[in-house]
C-alpha cells in the first residue's frame, strides 16, 4: 500500500501513531507532578525497562502533558562520557529565564540564575564540560561551594522557590539515567531529597535501563524509597493490538485476525518491533486487509532493518572479546543466563570473565536482574547475535 500514507514509526524517540497501554503511567506522573505543584508529597518516578520499550516517548509525551497544564519542564538525555552538571546548566537555565517571565516569580527566579552563575563558575574547574550562558552576577554564599552536591541542593531549593512564588512547578525530565556516574547521581538524589524535605515543587521524571535502579541505590541507599520505579515492559496483546490496528484504521486498513496473530507472537508485543513489523506489513500489502503472508514477507524485511539499525548500533561499540562474551550468552538462548554457565559455554573460569562483564554492564548491553544473573537489555538481542556470529567461529581467541 502506500508508503507515504503508512503510519508506523519505528525509530529511536519517533512517538508512535498510538501510544498504547501506557495510559495508567501517564496519569501516574500526571497526578505526582500535580500534588508536588501544590506542595503536597509525592515520589519522582523513575522509569526502567530494555532498549525499545518505549521510554523516551513516554518522557516526551508526559513532558507535552506537563507543559500544556503549566508546569515548568526542562529536558535532557544524559550521554556516555559527559556529566550531569554540563548538561543540565544550559536547559536549566532554559527554564528559569521563563519562569523570570511569569511576574510573582520573577525575582526568585532571578535570584535561581545567580545560584546558577555561581554554580557554573566554581564547578568549572571540576566538571570541565561545563559551559552556560552567565545572564546575572553570582550571589557570594549561593550554590558556589565548588561541591557538587551541596551546591546542586542550593541551586535546586532556589529554583524550586522560585517555581513555587510562581504558582507553578519544574520537573526534570531526565533520560538513559544509568549513564550519570554514580557520584553526579548521589547529588541529585541528595538536592532532591532535600527539595521534597522542604514541599518545594521540583520533580524528577526520569526514565533508563533496568540497571538504573540498582545504581541509584548504591549511590545513596535511602534513593529506592525516596522513587518509584514504575518498569516499562512489553504491551499487553490486547494494547499491541491497539498499537496496530487504530493507526491502519485510521487510514481505513485493517488485518487479517492471523496477521495480527502473527506479528503480536514475533514481536512478543515489544514497542519498537510492532512499529517495525506494522510498516513492513503494510509495505508489503497491495490493499486492505493486511495478510499473513504480507506479514511473512514483511518480517524478512523487518528484521534485516532491525540488524542494520536497532541492533547493529549497539554491536559497533563493541571489543571482541565483548561481543564473543554476548555470543556465548546468546548460545544459551534469551536469558538470563548464570555467570557459571556463561563461563562454561567459553570455557573460562568466571572470575575472568569479571572485567568484561562490568564493561557490558556499564556500556548498557547487559545487566543483572539477580546476583549471578546476566540478561541481555535488548530484547531479542540473542537472535541478532546469533545472525552475526554464525557456525563455529566465534569460538576462537
Ligand atoms: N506505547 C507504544 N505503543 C506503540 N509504539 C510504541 C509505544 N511506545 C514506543 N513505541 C515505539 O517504539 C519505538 C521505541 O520507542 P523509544 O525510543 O521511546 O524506546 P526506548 O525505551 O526509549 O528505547 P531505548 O532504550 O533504545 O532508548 C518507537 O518506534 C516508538 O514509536
Ligand atoms: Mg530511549
Amino acid at each position: 500500500m502506500d508508503p507515504i500514507r503508512n503510519p508506523y514509526t519505528p525509530g529511536a524517540g519517533a512517538p508512535p501513531p498510538e501510544l498504547a497501554g501506557r495510559d495508567a503511567l501517564c496519569e501516574q506522573v500526571r497526578i505526582a507532578l500535580e500534588r508536588n505543584r501544590i506542595g503536597r508529597p509525592a515520589k519522582s518516578v523513575l522509569m526502567v525497562g530494555l532498549r525499545g520499550v518505549g521510554k523516551t516517548v513516554l518522557l516526551d509525551r508526559m513532558r507535552e502533558v506537563a507543559e500544556g497544564a503549566g508546569i515548568q519542564s526542562l529536558r535532557i538525555e544524559a550521554p556516555e562520557g559527559r556529566s550531569l552538571p554540563a548538561i543540565l546548566a544550559p536547559e536549566l537555565r532554559r527554564a528559569l529565564l521563563r519562569l523570570s517571565r511569569n511576574e510573582r516569580a520573577r525575582d526568585l527566579a532571578r535570584r535561581a540564575l545567580r545560584g546558577l552563575a555561581g554554580f557554573a563558575r566554581v564547578l568549572k574547574v571540576k566538571y570541565r564540560d561545563l559551559e552556560v550562558g552567565i545572564d546575572f552576577e553570582p550571589e557570594p554564599g549561593l550554590a558556589d561551594n565548588g561541591d557538587l552536591e551541596l551546591d546542586l541542593q542550593d541551586l535546586l531549593e532556589a529554583s524550586g522557590q522560585a517555581a513555587r512564588e510562581g504558582g507553578t512547578a519544574l520537573a526534570l525530565f531526565v533520560d538513559e539515567l544509568q549513564y550519570v556516574r554514580e557520584i553526579e547521581l548521589a547529588a541529585l538524589i541528595v538536592a532532591l531529597h532535600r527539595a521534597a524535605q522542604r514541599r518545594l515543587p521540583v520533580t524528577l521524571v526520569g526514565a533508563g535501563l533496568p540497571q538504573l535502579r540498582g545504581r541509584m541505590g548504591k549511590a545513596k541507599s535511602y534513593a529506592e524509597r525516596l522513587f518509584d520505579f514504575p518498569e516499562v515492559g512489553p504491551l499487553t496483546p490486547e494494547a499491541a493490538r491497539l498499537a496496530l490496528e487504530k493507526p491502519a484504521g485510521a487510514e481505513g486498513v485493517c488485518f487479517e485476525e492471523a496477521a495480527l496473530e502473527r506479528i503480536i507472537g514475533e514481536t512478543q508485543c515489544y514497542p519498537y518491533f510492532l512499529q517495525e513489523w506494522g510498516k513492513h506489513a503494510w509495505d508489503m500489502a497491495e490493499a486492505s486487509p493486511i495478510t499473513l503472508n504480507d506479514v511473512a514477507r514483511g518480517a524478512e524485511v523487518a528484521i534485516a532493518d532491525l540488524d542494520a539499525s536497532f541492533f547493529r548500533v549497539r554491536f559497533d561499540r563493541l571489543t571482541p572479546s565483548e561481543k564473543q562474551y554476548l555470543r556465548a550468552m546468546a548460545e544459551l538462548g534469551p536469558g538470563p543466563h548464570r555467570s557459571g554457565s556463561i563461563a562454561q559455554v567459553l570455557g573460562r573460569e568466571v572470575q575472568s570473565l569479571a572485567p568484561i562483564r562490568s564493561h557490558l554492564i556499564s556500556k548498557g548491553m547487559v545487566w543483572s536482574p539477580s546476583h549471578g544473573d546476566t540478561a541481555f537489555t535488548v530484547p531479542l538481542f540473542d537472535g541478532f547475535i546469533r545472525r552475526m556470529m554464525p557456525g563455529a567461529d566465534w569460538r576462537q581467541p
